[in-house]
């Protein structure tokens, strides 16, 4: 939500910016700008829209040579998307010129001061307040780095800022408070970014920042202090992805590309959890087996296709663990006062590991004595900092706005923490969970299958691009994925669908069952017998009414054929597991029909990657 840049060293500011905002750009692509420091000036432009915009205006009209910048790619909080309200920000004498990332809480208080004091402010944001702010604490220290840290004092929410002084083309400040902030370490330049991919392509060292953190670079050096200005220190690291994950690598859009990395992610997520015999070994759960012994029931909480890598998480996690287990949206969870213990582990599945509802939720767990584990695939991002323990995805950087290698190897870690479970408490004997361990380690083939045929589903999204409404019917493991199958598709193709548990249809979606409407089927492996007999009642209940139906299926199962309109069959896999294989299609599905439709199906409207706001 919001992509932030900040560069100084000897290359082109320019250059370096732009390229960093066209990584970041699916954070957030409502509008975007530019600032660079001209011989004691500011120079900037900013553009509503793509980044494009943006790069067009600069070809007419090109900023000057700098070696110091700061950039912004933006998805609207505070103020509709114009030039005006795109960043960066200045202070009124335009000395400082700041971008932001977040929502400063306590705005409409600080503009009024500002207001009264006689400052014109000139856009909606709550952004122009922090720029203005900062330069009046600029001209009284005439220092970049404690203006910045006396302005954040000052300010309440949630916020990224990274500014720069007219009259000090050396040095870039950022501070953080609950927003992602990044330090790319290069020699004799150094970077800002709201995550690595702003700055990968120049360097794979790191610095993350903490909560509450300053911190200022020039091509020398970094240095952190907290908001106080007492010297802090932020924890280095190596990226360990390369330039070619962050590229589209040949692919049309960042999604497919995502979805055919899916058998190598899912391996990866596999990789040394577990030794020759089906052992778990987690060794990066740093809660201990008697703390795990003792935990008395779970609550699974992540938003959107996390909640329903949550919702797949229950079935297995209780059917192998009989720990009572909730699923809760992070975004709900504190409002509603939880009972939580001691004993409660909290399990906070977040791709990005940044997203606000989920972080504030863990804050609130913690608080009432809860233990949190994150399954997280951004390594050294706040939720899992801010957990007791985690378990990283490996799905590598995903960069479509819709998540799909995110959600598959959520499954795998969430699985991989259910059979650890089980095996600490030892509510499966250990030749069990090696059975599962097994059906897992196929599930990157079953997954490369299925891609391999991904023209039969290519040619169906086809058919139906133009179609005004899709349903998903799913049960037990497979009502998740008819979830999942629905959320893609509103968000790449701006269409009405929805997914159901099928034995609610009698019960009002039934009403919703026309001629000729597409409805996909996700059919229970045969091992369910009652659950696969009382899906293929409804697939005839719906057919009979006009629905035109799209069943996935097992390979072997004919008992559905003559009732489906269309088969997609899936490899055999245990009814737990078979979210993994399930979703696939449904994947493939919306990519292909939002492309259909010329939607730009990496950055869907109204939509940004990580949702760093509440
Ligand atoms: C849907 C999608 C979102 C995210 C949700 C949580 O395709 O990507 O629903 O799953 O915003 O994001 P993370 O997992 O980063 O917390």
């Amino acid at each position: 939500m919001c992509g932030i840049v900040g560069y100084v060293g000897p290359q082109q500011a320019h250059d370096v910016v732009i390229a960093g905002l066209r990584r970041l750009e699916y954070r957030g692509y409502d509008s975007a700008g530019i600032a660079v420091i001209d011989g004691g000036a500011i120079a900037s432009d900013k553009r509503a829209g793509k980044l494009a915009n943006l790069v067009t205006a600069l070809e007419e009209s090109p900023l000057p040579a700098a070696t110091t910048g700061i950039g912004h790619t933006r998805w609207a909080t505070h103020g509709a998307p114009t030039d005006t309200n795109a960043h960066p920000h200045l202070g009124e004498k335009r000395r400082a010129a700041v971008v932001h990332n977040g929502i400063i809480e306590n705005f409409v208080t600080l503009r009024e001061e500002l207001e009264l004091a006689g400052h014109e402010l000139l856009s909606e944001t709550d952004t122009e307040v922090a720029a203005h702010l900062l330069e009046v604490a600029l001209t009284e220290c005439d220092d970049l780095t404690r203006a910045m840290q006396a302005t954040c004092r000052r300010l309440e929410g949630a916020f990224t800022l990274v500014a720069i002084d007219a009259q000090d083309p050396s040095r870039v400040v950022a501070a953080r408070r609950n927003s992602p902030l990044v330090v790319g370490l290069g020699e004799g330049e150094n970077f800002l970014g709201s995550d690595v991919a702003a700055f990968i392509e120049h360097t794979r060292e790191a610095l993350e920042l903490g909560q509450d953190q300053v911190v200022t670079i020039t091509a020398e050096g970094v240095e952190v202090t907290d908001f106080e200005g007492h010297a802090a220190e932020g924890t280095r690291y190596h990226v360990d992805w390369d330039l070619s994950a962050a590229e589209k690598d040949g692919y049309d859009w960042f999604m497919r590309k995502e979805i055919f990395e899916q058998p190598r992610a899912v391996a990866d997520a596999l990789l040394g959890r577990h030794d020759g015999d089906g052992l778990l070994q987690l060794d990066e759960v740093r809660i201990s087996e008697d703390e795990l012994r003792e935990v008395d029931k779970i609550v699974i909480i992540g938003c959107g296709t996390a909640n329903y890598a949550g919702l797949v998480a229950k079935y297995a996690i209780e059917h192998w663990t009989r720990i009572p287990c909730e699923v809760e949206l992070a975004h709900e969870f504190r409002y509603r006062d939880p009972i939580l213990t001691r004993n409660t582990l909290v399990v906070a599945i977040s791709q990005s590991g940044e997203t606000a509802d989920t972080l504030m939720a863990i804050r609130y767990a913690r608080q009432q004595k809860a233990r949190v584990l994150a399954v997280c695939n951004t390594n050294g991002s706040t939720i899992p900092r801010e957990s007791d323990a985690v378990i990283y995805t490996h799905a590598g950087p995903e960069i479509g706005v819709a998540s799909t290698k995110g959600f598959l190897t959520q499954l795998i870690a969430c699985y991989l923490l259910g059979l650890y479970l089980a095996q600490v408490r030892g509510t499966k004997f250990g030749d069990e969970i090696a059975a599962v361990v097994d059906e897992l380690a196929k599930m990157p083939d079953h997954v490369q299958c299925l891609l391999d045929s991904a023209e039969q589903v290519y040619e169906l999204a086809r058919t139906y691009a133009g179609t005004r409404s899709v349903l998903f019917l799913g049960r037990h493991a497979g009502f998740p994925v008819a979830l999942e199958g629905a959320l893609k598709l509103k968000e790449l193709a701006y269409i009405h669908a929805e997914g159901f548990a099928a034995g609610e249809l009698k019960h009002g979606p039934i009403a919703l069952i026309e001629e000729g409407l597409p409805v996909f089927c996700v059919m229970p492996p045969r091992g369910r017998d009652q659950l696969h007999d009382k899906m293929v009642s409804a697939i005839q209940e719906i057919r009979a009414r006009g629905a035109r139906t799209l069943v996935l299926v097992e390979e072997g199962d004919e008992e559905v054929t003559r009732y489906a309109d269309e088969l997609i069959r899936l490899p055999v896999v245990p009814t737990l597991l078979q979210p993994v294989v399930a979703t696939v299609p449904l994947q493939l599905f919306a990519c292909e029909l939002a492309t259909a439709m010329g939607h730009d199906v990496d950055q869907p409207r109204n939509l940004a990657k990580s949702v760093t706001v509440e």
